[in-house]
């Protein structure tokens, strides 16, 4: 019973290596010890050790204000209510795009590369990824809110922050018609703005997004109709490195209420938008694809795994070079964030010595329970047969022989676009540099053995080995099989595949 607990507990990724809190948490006993406006706000259990009560608003407010001021050097504040952000929670988005920043598989599209851009839609009162962006790397940023309390108490953190208010503009979203309207808008589309009325069983919102259809209409839709987001907040000639975005996650605020174990306050303006996340995100990809010239990557945070699913297919349908995802574990929360570019992804490089090995393997781990080893091989035959390769299976010893043609291996090696999670198909145009044109393909066809080991339930070690050892045959297996690892990943473990970018 034990080892059977044990086995379905799936391994989570934990806080991001370069957060300030991954190796050090709040210290409470020595932040109570130091600032005493924090200190009523500490008690001990009865293991001694310091907590606080995170159903009080006052208590997690005071905790933030003191982590900023402590380890980030930030004056910070907000009035009653306003959200309030977790710190090291909020680290770990902006240390996974410094992740996506650095690891240049799409090339940077800003000349000035020591000054890093960002936008941060929906930056709230507590404007806090510009304030953490700027003083931990020095980031620049515009910060976006469509109410009038975000934009002011923005304002006020960035201004009582002298050290890094040059770095941070906040922007007040026009919520007008006149604003979202693109040249392909119809008056159908138009928005109401400002007092106009909004859903009875809606958030009471001045703003509130609103569609021309009926109440039940929208919400069935599950269609964003608000302000503008990214596009007509944008201004022509503007580019950056990034956006970020932690969204209305909610569509009603019962739903946003559902969580009786923290208080981190959230109005109904900062928690709930008609058709929640996907719909608000939707809008985003929908906006990025009008803008993808304006920025490197686009991002968002995603509060259910099960919009990522749909998120995710809706940047296929738009054509996105890459999509990225990964996981932010914090206690019992647990976040997701997306990741996508229009940006053809710049060449892979092969180092040598991966080049030279003739005997190649990787894991296959976290499949779903109706995927083994009989399902990967087939997935192995198709890989080969749909490039024109011939590939013959091996039942008993679940292996399969492969041989391909030059031609074939180009086939193959054309489909490459990089170290990707999601790598998908764009047009020709777009298509970067792949290793069909970097590495030597051998003149004579090449054999080689695909083999399938069962390790564990959910488990399998997946081998390969070239049957003639020659070092150019060798480079070019090794971009075979990376391509192949690459397929078996996203189709038998997506989500694992996706996830730990840390
Ligand atoms: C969940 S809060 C996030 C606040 C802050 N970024 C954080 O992480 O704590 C979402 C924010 O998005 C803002 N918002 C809603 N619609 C928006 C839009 N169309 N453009 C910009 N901000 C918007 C809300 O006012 C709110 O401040």
């Amino acid at each position: 019973m034990k080892n059977k607990k044990r086995r379905r507990e799936q391994p989570r990724p934990t806080i991001h290596p370069r957060n300030k809190y991954s190796e050090n948490p709040p210290d409470f006993a020595l932040l109570a010890s130091l600032y005493p406006s924090f200190n009523p706000f500490v008690f001990y259990g009865r293991d001694g050790r310091p907590r606080i009560d995170w159903t009080d608003f006052n208590a997690t407010r005071e905790l933030t204000r003191v982590l900023l001021l402590h380890d980030h050097g930030l004056d910070w504040w907000i009035p009653d209510g306003q959200l309030c952000p977790t710190v090291p929670n909020r680290s770990n988005y902006i240390h996974w795009i410094e992740d996506l920043l650095s690891s240049e598989i799409i090339p940077k599209i800003n000349s000035n590369v020591d000054n890093i851009r960002g936008f941060d839609i929906g930056t709230g009162a507590n404007c806090i990824y510009p304030l953490l962006g700027a003083s931990l790397l020095g980031w620049s940023f515009v910060g976006s809110d469509v109410t009038d309390a975000a934009f002011e108490w923005a304002e006020r953190n960035v201004k009582t922050n002298p050290q890094v208010s040059d770095l941070i503009e906040i922007r007040k979203v026009d919520t007008c018609i006149d604003a979202v309207l693109g040249e392909d808008s119809s008056k159908e589309d138009l928005l109401f703005c400002g007092s106009k009325s909004i859903c009875g069983n809606s958030i009471g919102r001045e703003l509130a997004p609103i569609s021309s259809s009926t109440c039940d209409d929208a919400v069935e839709e599950k269609s964003y109709s608000g302000p503008p987001i990214l596009f007509g907040v944008i201004r022509d000639g503007e580019t950056f490195d990034f956006c970020m975005c932690n969204p209305p996650f909610f569509e009603s605020m019962e739903e946003a209420s559902l969580n009786p174990k923290t208080s981190c306050g959230g109005t109904p303006q900062e928690m709930v938008c008609p058709g929640g996340e996907k719909a608000f995100i939707t809008r985003i990809i929908e906006d990025s694809v009008r803008l993808k010239h304006s920025f490197r990557w686009f991002t968002s945070m995603v509060g259910r795994k099960s919009n990522l699913k749909s998120l995710i297919a809706k940047l296929r349908e738009v054509g996105v070079t890459i999509v990225k995802t990964t996981e932010f574990v914090q206690g019992q929360t647990c976040r997701w964030g997306i990741a996508w570019s229009f940006i053809p992804p710049a060449r892979k490089l092969i180092s040598p010595y991966v080049a030279e090995k003739s005997n190649l393997s990787f894991m296959l781990e976290g499949l779903q329970r109706q995927f083994g080893a009989t399902q990967v091989l087939q997935s192995v035959e198709s890989f080969f047969h749909e490039n024109g390769a011939s590939c013959k299976l091996n039942v008993h010893s679940f292996s399969a022989d492969i041989t391909a043609s030059n031609e074939h291996l180009k086939g193959i090696l054309r489909n490459e676009v990089g170290l990707l999670e999601e790598p998908f198909g764009r047009d020709c145009e777009e298509k970067p540099p792949s290793s069909s044109d970097t590495v030597p393909c051998p003149s004579d066809d090449l054999s080689f053995r695909i083999t399938v080991f069962q390790q564990i339930p959910g488990t399998l070690l997946v081998k390969g080995s070239v049957q003639r050892k020659d070092g150019s045959i060798a480079g070019v297996f090794t971009s075979i099989f990376q391509r192949l690892e690459e397929v078996l990943k996203q189709k038998f473990c997506r989500e694992k595949a996706s996830v730990a970018n840390f």
